[in-house]
């Protein structure tokens, strides 16, 4: 199993983690694609091949995420590393602290391992929700805190506010296709002993190589997004064909590499989200090998000559 420790925190993560985003969440295709069956099953098979954290927010599903955990960890939890987020809008210090209590419970537990601020709020001063997060520290109900999609000001002003406690890490989104975070973020945050954690590792499925014009996923979530459609979609599958047939060579699947890609880096972890067994057996399955060298710098510059862009043709 292969490991990384968060930031300057005693927080022991194996490389690969598993997200919840899905479970619970329709814009997903929950209650039609998958249930909570799958759902239950990715996480045990998770657990059995080792993987020992789990990402959730107090959003996802609507709480349900966190319920779902809540339910089927049981005695598991203390040997787990739980990370959950509080939702940007509650940024206010009485709502953090408020959040804190609603995820504790759903997620049947007294402690979170890593309290995530899940995205910035530009009318309450940062100062003012780590402060309230730095309390909970305190109070013994929260062991490390975390920041998403922080650009690096804000990182530092973050940074800043805390007085007795430090930022473990940093959650952005992270994938061969969206490679943003690698101008100022991720070098900042190597600097800085903040690991950063890839979120869509997978580009939200289009790296796993089973999409193409006749087969492009219906969900609310993806059937509008940029990237299903053109000029992104023809160039991100002609990428995918690359991948592929490195995977083939290895006897990996494409995600397996596009996942292993990530974590080959230092400080970089990855929480893929799966919906049923097979995906997060695959999933923990990019662990335990290496990728030759020679790989990762042709996927770094095949990758480098995507031209994406978030203004589409239709
Ligand atoms: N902090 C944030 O703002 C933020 C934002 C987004 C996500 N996250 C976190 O990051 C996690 C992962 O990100 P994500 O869910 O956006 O994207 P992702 O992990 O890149 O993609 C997940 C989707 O890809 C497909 N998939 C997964 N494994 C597969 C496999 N081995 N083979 C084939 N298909 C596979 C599944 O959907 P289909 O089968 O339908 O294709 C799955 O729902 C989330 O669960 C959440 O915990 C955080």
């Amino acid at each position: 199993m292969e490991y990384e420790i968060l930031g300057k925190s005693d927080l022991n993560v194996t490389k690969i983690g598993l997200g919840a985003w899905q479970f619970g969440t329709e814009w997903w295709g929950w209650g039609k694609d998958f249930g909570e069956k799958d759902a239950i099953e990715a996480i045990e098979v998770s657990l059995e091949k080792g993987i020992n954290w789990i990402d959730t927010a107090e959003v996802y599903g609507n709480g349900f995420s966190e319920e779902l955990l809540g339910k089927v960890l049981g005695k598991r939890r203390k040997n787990l590393i739980i990370a959950t987020k509080v939702a940007g809008t509650h940024a206010r210090y009485d709502d953090v602290i408020k959040a804190c209590e609603g995820s504790l419970k759903r997620l049947k537990t007294d402690y979170i391992d890593l309290y995530q601020f899940h995205w910035p709020n530009s009318y309450v001063p940062v100062e003012e929700t780590m402060t309230a997060l730095e309390k909970l520290v305190e109070d013994g109900k929260v062991r490390y805190i975390g920041l998403s999609n922080f650009p690096v000001p804000l990182i530092k002003e973050a940074q800043k506010s805390l007085k007795n406690t430090f930022i473990v890490s940093n959650q952005v989104r992270y994938n061969l296709i969206s490679r943003d975070i690698e101008k100022k973020i991720l070098p900042y945050c190597m600097e800085q002993n903040i690991s950063v954690i890839a979120y869509s590792p997978i580009a939200q499925g289009l790296l796993a190589g089973k999409f193409s014009h006749d087969n492009k996923p219906s969900d609310d979530l993806r059937k509008d997004h940029p990237l299903f459609k053109e000029p992104n979609f023809t160039q991100i599958l002609n990428f995918v064909e690359v991948l592929k047939k490195f995977a083939q060579s290895l006897g990996k699947t494409p995600a397996q590499v596009a996942l292993r890609w990530l974590i080959e880096k230092n400080g970089v972890v990855a929480i893929p989200g799966a919906k049923n067994k097979k995906q997060a057996e695959d999933n923990a399955g990019a662990m335990g090998w290496k990728l030759d060298e020679n790989i990762i710098k042709k996927l770094d510059q095949e990758s480098k000559n995507l031209k994406i862009t978030y203004i589409t043709d239709n």
